[in-house]
């Protein structure tokens, strides 16, 4: 995997996941009002310091970021084929409460399709990485899905988005699921969950109420890691659409029986 493009996602994804690891130690040392502060100034570093990388390096380049939305490039143009895909933070709830579970997520989409993607954990050191057509990794080394093809073999993951309230099927479909896998797990960073159905941790995740820049890179993570992404009947899935479901490929029919109950 040699595109420059890739190496510059995986150096921006770098940078801001040391910013986010900066400023963790800080928030946990001030009290919980004061901590939630840094945990926005935190997000707000590592976006800008995306934005600001993406535009002086690619300024015809369009992005798509979670804080500041979607952003026209330099020339004011928004049409241009080639948008990045930003979560400068996945996994907020976690970071401010100093559970060790987050990332930077970055995908780059050219005329709507995703050519690369990088999922980064600062705290643990891992760069996962894609480029459509050459496979994926997790520190440069190959990675491929799990070959668990059972249910009740399988560890699952998946997500509470936070207006759980207006989505009463969840609970129905987290109850089966816990049923009928081995195991089911609720990370609360979706970009690493998928990153870690790439490399075979987790051997498939559902979530509805997801955004572009939770899944853009975990997509491509899976797809070229052998994996399968889909909506929850199995059409192909559109990253602008909430509902995920993302496997090793082997449970996924199995998985789409669950959720239509
Ligand atoms: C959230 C996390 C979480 C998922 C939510 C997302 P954020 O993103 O990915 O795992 O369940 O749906 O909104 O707010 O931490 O960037
Ligand atoms: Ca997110």
């Amino acid at each position: 995997m040699g595109d420059p493009l890739l190496t510059f996602a995986i150096n921006v994804a770098r940078d801001a996941g040391g910013i986010l690891v900066d400023k963790l130690g800080r928030a946990l040392q001030v009290s919980n009002k004061g901590a939630i502060d840094l945990v926005t100034e935190a997000v707000l570093a590592s976006e800008k310091l995306i934005i600001e990388r993406i535009r002086s390096h690619y300024p015809r380049h369009s992005i798509l970021a979670e804080e500041s939305g979607a952003s026209e490039n330099s020339s004011g143009n928004t049409t241009s084929e080639w948008k990045w895909i930003i979560d400068p933070l996945d996994g907020t709830t976690n970071y401010a409460h100093g559970y060790p579970c987050f990332c930077v997520s970055i995908g780059l989409e050219r005329a709507g399709k995703l050519e690369l993607g990088v999922v980064y954990d600062p705290l643990r050191n891992e760069m996962f990485a894609a480029e459509r057509g050459q496979g994926a990794t997790l520190n440069e080394r190959r990675i491929r899905v799990s070959a668990v093809a059972e249910l009740n073999q399988a560890m699952l993951c998946t997500g509470f988005p936070y207006n759980v309230r207006e989505r009463p099927d969840f609970a129905r479909d987290f109850s089966n699921f816990t049923m009928k896998a081995q195991a089911v797990r609720r990370d609360g960073s979706a970009a690493l969950d998928l990153a870690y159905v790439a490399c075979g941790r987790f051997d498939g995740f559902w979530e509805d109420g997801l955004n572009p820049w939770d899944l853009a890179a975990g997509v491509l993570l899976i797809e070229e890691a052998g994996g399968k992404v889909s909506d929850f009947a199995g059409a192909p899935l559109d990253i602008y659409s909430p509902r995920v479901l993302a496997t090793n490929g082997l449970v996924h029919q199995s998985m789409i029986a669950v959720i239509r109950g």
